[in-house]
């Protein structure tokens, strides 16, 4: 995978003078089936989280809340996507490494994954995953 298959995907949104909703649906708007919910909140100014990539699992990140600033990196190309509004998700397909920082005050970032949780699924050693990357085996 290359930082030319992340997609910024707009999601349904109903305008309301009594507040507005959106919503996302496996296989739909999540372009896989959802296996995983989990969700970052609380950060404290300056942080960063990521900083790892998937051999498997491929992601969806809504900033429900505030904003956060999410890096994606190929291995030869790297590019930072801001979310700042509610209706819109990054696909992150697998076998990119990804750095998520600049969290807003309040933020919270809402995460789908298409796998169960499973650490041997990271790679946390930049140059390990460029060395994955440079012989395609992820
Ligand atoms: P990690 O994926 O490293 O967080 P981030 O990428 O946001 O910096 O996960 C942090 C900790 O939470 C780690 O000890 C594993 C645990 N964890 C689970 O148990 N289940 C999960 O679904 C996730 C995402 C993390």
């Amino acid at each position: 995978m290359a930082i030319s298959d992340i997609k910024l995907i707009e999601l349904p949104r109903f305008n309301d003078p009594r507040g507005n909703l959106s919503f996302v649906e496996q296989n739909n708007q999540i372009p896989f089936s959802i296996r995983r919910t989990y969700w970052i909140y609380d950060v404290p100014g300056g942080e960063d989280r990521g900083a790892h990539a998937f051999r498997q699992t491929s992601e969806f990140i809504i900033a429900i809340s505030g904003s956060l600033d999410v890096t994606v990196d190929d291995g030869v190309n790297r590019k930072t996507i801001t979310l700042n509004r509610s209706y819109y998700g990054l696909y992150i397909p697998r076998g990119l490494w990804r750095t998520m920082d600049n969290f807003s005050t309040n933020s919270l970032a809402l995460e789908f994954a298409d796998t169960p949780f499973d650490r041997s699924d990271y790679i946390f050693d930049y140059q390990e995953f460029q060395k994955l990357k440079d012989h395609g085996e992820i």
